[in-house]
């Protein structure tokens, strides 16, 4: 797939993830989103070769400059990659995102150690990522989950998981409709509570 068709899907997934997105044109100009993920797709290409290294950090560099969001050349972010708001968000160099993945503004990819090892985490296919979460170390995001705005992940969560708290813990996605709240069993009617002496309303 060439480049350019990879710029334009980015475009689309804008479009589709924003309520508030209006047209391509506007789009274009207004979302920093789109301007960093644009920039890494070229500088991610820059990586690969060791004599361009240089120039891809100084780019990413610059691209932190003028957006907010800091995204280093060596992370690796599959198709339909979408940033909303953007400003504070950082990925680093072993993260690995795949298609469909959305973050608000102030997510952290991080890492927790400071070997030149994979210490970032892995977001599968159609994650989506709250605002000011924090993923830290070589954790796997199962595909389609969602993490709460705030939550600091450090553990792994299978597929179609709901992660939040700190430290984050995660259910199904579908845990509030298999397991209701109240057992049925010791349900209990309010209205037994209500007196029946209570007073008649006003004539
Ligand atoms: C975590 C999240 C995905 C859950 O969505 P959901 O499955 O629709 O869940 P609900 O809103 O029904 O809430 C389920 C429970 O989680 C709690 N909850 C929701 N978001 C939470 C969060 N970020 N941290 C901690 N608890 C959260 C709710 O209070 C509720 O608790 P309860 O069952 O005790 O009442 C969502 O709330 C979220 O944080 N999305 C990120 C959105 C974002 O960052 N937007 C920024 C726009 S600028």
């Amino acid at each position: 797939m060439s480049l350019l068709s990879r710029l334009r899907e980015d475009l689309d997934a804008a479009a589709s993830h924003d309520p508030a997105a209006r047209g391509p044109l506007e789009n274009i100009v207004v979302y920093s989103g789109l301007h960093a993920i644009w920039m890494h797709r070229l500088t991610h290409k820059m990586w690969a070769n060791p004599a361009l290294r240089f120039p891809a950090r100084a780019l990413s560099q610059f691209t932190r400059f003028a957006t907010g969001i800091e995204i280093h050349p060596g992370a690796t972010i599959g198709r339909r990659f979408f940033i909303d708001h953007g400003m504070g968000v950082v990925i680093g160099e072993t993260a690995e995102i795949g298609d469909d993945v959305m973050l608000y503004h102030g997510v952290t990819l991080g890492g927790r150690s400071l070997a030149k090892v994979k210490r970032h985490p892995t977001l599968c296919n159609g994650v989506v990522v709250g605002a000011g979460a924090k993923v830290l170390g070589p954790v796997t995001i199962g595909a389609n989950s969602a993490v709460g705005a705030n939550a600091v992940v450090v553990k792994d969560a299978p597929a179609d998981s709901i992660i939040t708290g700190i430290p984050a813990t995660w259910r199904h996605r579908d845990a509030k409709m298999t397991q209701p709240a109240v057992d049925p069993a010791e349900y209990v009617d309010p209205a037994i509570y209500i007196s029946s002496a209570a007073p008649a309303s006003s004539p």
